[in-house]
């Protein structure tokens, strides 16, 4: 009997992955924070979902709290990428803390929306993951008028006030085929449902999917860098499989591979979340490199230039520290 042929080992980066302008912009915003004012910075919940940057970030003097109160009144505190509602800037100004936003502007855009939907008396029905922070501090914009929906399959048991003033938002970081399929649905249900003014689901998150879409179908196995409380990162998963990947997996870092998954793959796609330095991709690859998989090639489906400035109140104080 002849041998089998040997496997031809590759690897197929896709691009756009990992960080994104809001990322970039909240991880510099509590570096800039410590070098200004110095440790400790208090962050409020993890800055991003990413296991290695806040770990990073706290070698550096920054602490990660859960809620206001547990930040001694004075003293600084960022709030995360994924924002805030109304009230966390009421209680960080009734305990005299130095507070600086570091929100996204696109998960900004979508707060915006609410209020201006909310303040014309309409019902708002939120497209999101239940419990995410973004939908926390979305739904805090109007909670009167805000009502969740986790997917095409909460449409059914929907009750709105007015059908005539209903309309949709949606988290920034959803997939994005899944989403049309709930709004399709709520659509069927709600004739006269407005559609937000402009896309909710954030650029970042949609060239991740389709770039992933690109690569996926020729993969045996797709591996996504991310921390598993990332939506983004998960979607990726998701997205990968539906696209023709007879596996994927995420993990936090190189630490996290498995042998077992090469078993008879040729073709490995590695792609990570919008909230993932290049450093752990980097490590995924070599890994993947000692074990015959050398032949690394990126395949790009949209170049990304969007930067984001610094928030308002740390441009200020920097400005005055020069
Ligand atoms: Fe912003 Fe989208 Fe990144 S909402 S934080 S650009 S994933």
């Amino acid at each position: 009997p002849t041998a089998a042929p040997p496997l031809t080992k590759r690897v197929l980066l896709a691009a756009p992955r990992g960080y994104c302008a809001g990322v970039d912009r909240a991880v510099v915003t509590v570096e800039k924070a410590l070098e200004l004012y110095g440790a400790p910075v208090y962050v409020r919940k993890q800055i991003v979902h990413n296991t290695y940057v806040v770990q990073s970030l706290e070698a550096k003097g920054a602490v990660f709290v859960e809620e206001t109160e547990e930040v001694p009144e004075g003293a600084t505190v960022v709030f995360s990428a994924h924002g805030v509602a109304p009230t966390v800037h009421e209680e960080a100004r009734a305990r005299g803390l130095r507070a600086i936003d570091a929100t996204c502007p696109l998960v900004t855009k979508v707060h915006l929306e609410a209020r201006r939907f909310a303040a014309d008396d309409y019902d708002i029905l939120l497209i999101g993951h239940e419990g995410h922070e973004e939908v926390v501090g979305t739904t805090g914009e109007a909670p009167a008028h805000i009502t969740l929906v986790d997917g095409p399959d909460a449409v059914d048991d929907l009750v709105v006030r007015d059908p005539s003033r209903v309309a949709w938002l949606s988290q920034t970081t959803l997939s994005v085929d899944e989403t049309l399929e709930t709004v399709r649905r709520l659509r069927t249900k709600l004739p006269l449902l407005m559609d937000p003014p402009s896309d909710d689901i954030c650029y970042a998150t949609q060239n991740r999917q389709v770039a992933v879409k690109e690569i996926a179908a020729q993969c045996e196995l797709v591996v996504v860098v991310g921390s598993r409380n990332s939506s983004n990162s998960v979607r990726l998963v998701e997205v990968a499989l539906e696209s023709g990947a007879r596996a994927s997996h995420l993990v936090d870092g190189a630490g996290e591979l498995d042998e077992a998954w090469l078993a008879g793959v040729s073709t490995v796609g590695v792609t990570s979340g919008a909230s993932v330095p290049e450093v752990l991709v980097r490590d995924v690859v070599a890994w993947l490199a000692e074990r015959g998989y050398a032949d690394v090639e990126e395949v790009v489906s949209a170049e990304e230039t969007l930067l984001f400035a610094l928030p308002v109140e740390l441009r200020k104080d920097l400005k005055a520290a020069q």
